[in-house]
C-alpha cells in the first residue's frame, strides 16, 4: 500500500484538462492506497482571489472531486489551510531551496511574464510549499499532469538537500505518477497551449460543470485545420488541434488514438466533434449533476472538509515536528 498525495487549486472550475489528466487518476488510486487529496487555497493566493469567491470555489470544488469519485470516507479530503503543517514544514523549505533553483522555474516564469518586479515573492516559493504539501506526509505517488513534472523534480532535491544537511534520511524520494496520454490537454481555441482555468478565453477549455448547450457549442468553435483527419496518429504530429481532439476522444472512449483514426480518419471534423460532443456529455452530465445537488449543502461539505483535515493533521503533524527537530528547532509547547 503506499501514500499518494495530490492537490489542485481550487481557483475558477475544474476542467476537462484537471480531470483526464490527474482527478481520474486520482480516483482510480484510492483503490488499495493510501490517498490524500488537498484542495490548495494557500497556493491558489500567490496570485490575487476574491475571498468571497475563493471560499465558494474551495466548496464547490470540494464537492466536485466528490462528484467524480473521490470518497470522503475512504480519501482524506481537505483544504491546505486547515492543516498548518504545510506553512511550517514550508518555511523550512524556503530555508532549504536555494534562490536559483526556482529561479529557473518555467511555471514561475510563464506566470510571472515580463513583470517579475511585481508578481508576489509567494509565487516564487510556490514550489517549496509544494514540496511541503507532498513531504508533510511522507508521500510517495504523486499523480499529476505534466505541468507539474518540474516542480515535482525540485520537491526531490528539496528532500535531498535536506536529507544531506541534516546527516539523516528522513524525507523519501517522490515518484511523479503521470498518464502519458493524457498528461497534457490542450486549449481548444490554440492546440499549443494547455488547457487552463488561467486562460482569459471561457471557449479554450470544458469546466466540469458546463452545461450541455455549453459543451456542445464550445467543441462546435474548437479550433481545428483545414485538412481531413489523416488515418494514422503519426500524421497528427504537426497538426496539434486535431491531436488534441483525438486524445480527448480516445481518452473518453478509452480506445486508443489509431482506433480513433480508424473510424474517423480521410474525413472532415464534423462527424468527430458530434461523437466527441455525445462522449463529453455522457461523462460529465452525471458529475454536474451531482456537484450541484452535493455543492447546494455548504454544511456537509464543511463538514467533510474539516474532518478530512483532523485526519490529515494527524499524520502530518508528527513528520513536521521531527522536521523541526532535526532543524534544531524547540519542540513546540
Ligand atoms: P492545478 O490546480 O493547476 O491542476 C491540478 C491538476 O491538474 C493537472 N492539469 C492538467 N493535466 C492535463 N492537461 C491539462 N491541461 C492540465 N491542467 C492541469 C495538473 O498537472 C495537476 O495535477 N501546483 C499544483 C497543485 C499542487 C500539487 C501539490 C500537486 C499543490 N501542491 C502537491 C501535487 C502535489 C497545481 O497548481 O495544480
Amino acid at each position: 500500500m503506499a501514500r499518494i498525495f495530490s492537490g489542485i487549486q481550487p481557483t475558477g472550475i475544474a476542467h476537462l484538462g484537471n480531470y483526464l489528466g490527474a482527478i481520474q487518476n486520482w480516483v482510480a488510486l484510492q483503490e488499495g492506497n493510501e490517498s490524500i487529496y488537498c484542495l490548495v487555497d494557500l497556493h491558489a493566493i500567490t496570485v490575487w482571489q476574491d475571498p468571497e469567491a475563493l471560499r465558494a470555489q474551495t466548496r464547490t470544488n470540494a464537492a466536485l472531486l466528490i462528484a467524480c469519485g473521490i470518497d470522503p470516507d475512504h480519501s482524506i479530503l481537505f483544504h491546505q489551510s486547515a492543516v498548518h503543517a504545510h506553512a511550517r514544514l514550508a518555511w523550512i523549505f524556503n530555508c532549504v531551496a536555494r534562490f536559483g533553483w526556482l529561479s529557473r522555474m518555467t511555471q514561475f516564469k510563464d506566470k510571472a511574464g515580463k513583470d517579475r518586479e511585481a508578481v508576489s515573492t509567494g509565487l516564487f516559493v510556490y514550489p517549496n510549499l509544494m514540496a511541503a504539501d507532498i513531504l508533510a506526509y511522507h508521500a510517495t505517488e504523486v499523480p499529476v499532469g505534466d505541468d507539474q513534472s518540474q516542480h515535482l523534480e525540485l520537491a526531490n532535491d528539496i528532500a535531498q538537500k535536506f536529507n544531506h544537511d541534516y546527516r539523516t534520511e528522513f524525507f523519501p524520494a517522490i515518484h511523479p505518477r503521470i498518464m502519458n496520454s493524457t498528461a497534457r490537454i490542450m486549449s481548444l481555441r490554440d492546440g499549443t497551449k494547455k488547457m487552463s482555468k488561467s486562460d482569459t478565453s471561457d471557449q479554450s477549455r470544458i469546466n466540469l460543470t458546463d452545461d450541455n448547450d455549453t459543451i456542445a457549442q464550445k467543441i462546435r468553435r474548437a479550433k481545428t485545420d483545414p485538412a481531413d483527419l489523416p488515418d494514422h496518429p503519426e500524421k497528427l504530429e504537426t497538426r496539434p488541434e486535431a491531436r488534441n481532439l483525438v486524445g480527448i476522444f480516445a481518452a473518453l472512449a478509452n480506445v486508443s488514438p489509431a482506433e480513433v483514426l480508424r473510424e474517423h480518419g480521410n474525413q472532415g471534423f464534423g462527424h468527430l466533434k458530434e461523437r466527441l460532443t455525445e462522449l463529453v456529455i455522457t461523462k460529465l452530465t452525471p458529475i454536474r449533476e451531482e456537484t450541484l445537488r452535493l455543492a447546494g449543502d455548504s454544511t456537509h461539505i464543511d463538514q467533510i472538509l474539516q474532518a478530512g483535515a483532523v485526519r490529515a493533521a494527524a499524520i502530518a503533524n508528527p513528520i513536521v515536528a521531527q522536521a523541526e527537530r532535526l532543524v534544531g528547532l524547540l519542540p513546540a509547547a
